[in-house]
């Protein structure tokens, strides 16, 4: 494993924004995309870390697990649903097929838990017990299994960033997607994160809820793009500490982004206004943490790429033939 010490040395160096020479540069919060030929698209992973819907940090290898946990998991779910990936040239970047993608995110969450805004744990413990279109009993407590994972889709945020919460009929009733496409994302998102549940238990880990993204490719039908199962779009817990923690009243130790969303809430921080400057000791445990449960999810030692990743990527294009 990589030292503190090293990876908070890293920090200046992590990859904050690319500027490949091929045609299209767009941005997202996280992602950098070009254009290429034949209905393709060349997505490098950054290290920026966003959360609260706003870039807070950027992660010394953050961009690299992402990308290559994202597509370690596309892999072992192309049996459920097809999905963008085509290959990946480097350890931050994957080609992948150009698809439309649905103007709604597909949340699937097996706990109730979370501290921001739009987590059910947040909302319930407002006193909100319609949530979703789902109703909820009185006496639920922090961090308890549902008695089976529910879809919480949000519209995807847009210009703005900020995703807004609907009812599953909603997605439907507003015209986001046709029924029959609806039933088909829904069907796949819950399929995908079962799978995920039971590999994530293999490793030892309970995946808690997740982020889908689904899209139309060229020939028609439904693909998983974006992201899967990575620390950005998915709650990791610990399984065998879970219970007596639960039993205890405490938080499970998580493996994923909450801690840096607690580690604002801590401050009293929740999205709005400018948020507080954070020590580089935790953009170093991050990237631990981003580390480790790559190595756990997969079984794979992590295989770090080498710093700076600009000019390892442009020479790896040239190297696949994309540049
Ligand atoms: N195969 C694909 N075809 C088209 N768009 C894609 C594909 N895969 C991912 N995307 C889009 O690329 C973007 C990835 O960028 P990034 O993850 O940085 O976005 P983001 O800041 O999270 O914003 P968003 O809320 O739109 O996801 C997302 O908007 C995602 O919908
Ligand atoms: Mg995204």
């Amino acid at each position: 494993m990589i030292s503190k010490d090293e990876l908070i040395k890293l920090l200046p160096q992590a990859l904050n924004e690319t500027n490949l020479p091929l045609p299209g540069r767009t941005s997202g919060k996280v992602r950098d995309w070009y254009d290429l030929p034949d209905g393709q698209r060349l997505i490098v992973t950054t290290d920026r870390l966003s959360a609260f819907d706003i870039v807070l940090a950027r992660v010394p290898y953050k961009g690299q697990v992402l990308n290559q946990l994202s597509a370690w998991w596309f892999k072992q779910t192309q049996d459920i649903i097809p999905n963008h990936i085509v290959s990946l040239p480097d350890p931050n970047a994957s080609v992948v097929r150009v698809a439309e993608p649905f103007l709604v995110e597909v949340i699937v969450r097996g706990y109730i838990t979370g501290v921001t805004s739009t987590a059910l744990w947040y909302r319930y413990a407002l006193g909100e017990r319609e949530i979703y279109g789902y109703t909820f009993p009185d006496g639920l407590q922090k961090n308890s299994a549902l008695p089976e994972p529910i879809i919480t889709p949000t519209t995807k945020g847009g210009v703005t960033g900020h995703d807004e919460r609907l009812t599953c009929a909603e997605v439907v009733e507003k015209g986001l997607l046709d029924k029959k496409t609806w039933d088909q994302v829904q069907a796949a998102a819950l399929a995908v994160f079962e799978r995920g549940q039971e590999v994530a238990h293999k490793a030892g880990m309970i995946l808690v809820d997740t982020k889908y993204e689904f899209g139309r490719a060229a020939d028609g039908s439904v693909v998983l793009i974006d992201e899967v199962h990575t620390p950005d779009s998915s709650r990791f817990w610990k399984a065998d500490t879970y219970e007596a923690r639960f039993a205890a009243g405490e938080d499970p130790e998580n493996f994923d982004k909450e801690f840096v969303r607690i580690a604002y809430t801590d401050k009293g921080y929740r999205g709005d206004g400018v948020p507080p400057v954070m020590p580089d000791e935790l953009w170093a445990s991050a990237s631990e943490r981003y580390i480790t449960i790559y190595e756990l999810l997969t079984g794979e030692k992590f295989d770090a790429g080498s710093y700076p990743v600009e000019p390892r990527l442009v020479a790896n294009l040239e190297k696949t033939g994309y540049k």
